[in-house]
């Protein structure tokens, strides 16, 4: 396994770490938008994970049916406010899917996620801004090639969602909770399939 850490490559790879970090003012107003919207996250209905809470922004994908539904970000200033932070980071994108790693009955984060691909409703390619908590993001190029890379609070990360990929503790794990955000396009077809249920 590998630690290339600042140097990846996401057309070599599929991981590029942005040589720019999240914005402070930015990151101050995302990470208190996930505290005082705590009650609105949902417990993940993802196969993948445990104790993680999700939150979704312009469009809401259910991870098991791919089913499409608008969310109800025009409604809610503080929605509005984060999503135009959110289209600095890739503009444009048709849905965000807000990440909370909580702390289970013990008192500790799991901040881990198995090996998966996203799902198919999400086009290729995705950015991550990491905003609480240090891991390791996995990448796994063919059956016995897996990188390593760290990302640490304010990172911000373009990957290559349809390769396979992970999130394994950092060796400095200390149970604490991780918040990030994932951005994403649509693939058209999904686009359409969201229309015709009207
Ligand atoms: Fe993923």
């Amino acid at each position: 396994m590998v630690n290339a850490k600042k140097s990846a490559q996401m057309d070599g790879d599929g991981f590029t770490l942005n040589s720019i970090p999240i914005n402070p003012v930015d990151h101050n107003f995302l990470h208190r938008f996930f505290l005082a919207n705590k009650k609105r996250f949902i417990q993940s209905v993802s196969g993948y994970v445990y104790d993680r809470k999700e939150l979704q922004l312009r469009n809401h994908v259910n991870l098991k049916t791919g089913r499409i539904t608008p969310t109800i970000d025009s409604y809610i200033n503080a929605y509005n406010q984060a999503t135009a932070i959110l289209d600095k980071y890739y503009f444009g994108f048709e849905s965000a899917i807000c990440l909370w790693y909580c702390r289970n009955r013990v008192g500790k984060a799991q901040n881990m996620m198995r090996f998966h691909s996203d799902h198919s409703a999400y086009a290729r390619g995705a950015v991550m801004l990491n905003l609480t908590g240090r891991v390791n993001f996995q990448i796994k190029r063919d059956w016995k090639t897996v990188k390593s890379y760290t990302v640490e609070p304010g990172d911000v990360v373009e990957f290559d969602n349809k390769v396979p990929h992970a999130v394994d503790w950092h060796p400095e794990y200390d149970g604490q909770e991780r918040m990030c955000i994932v951005l994403f396009h649509l693939k058209p077809q999904s686009k359409h399939k969201q229309l015709s249920l009207f």
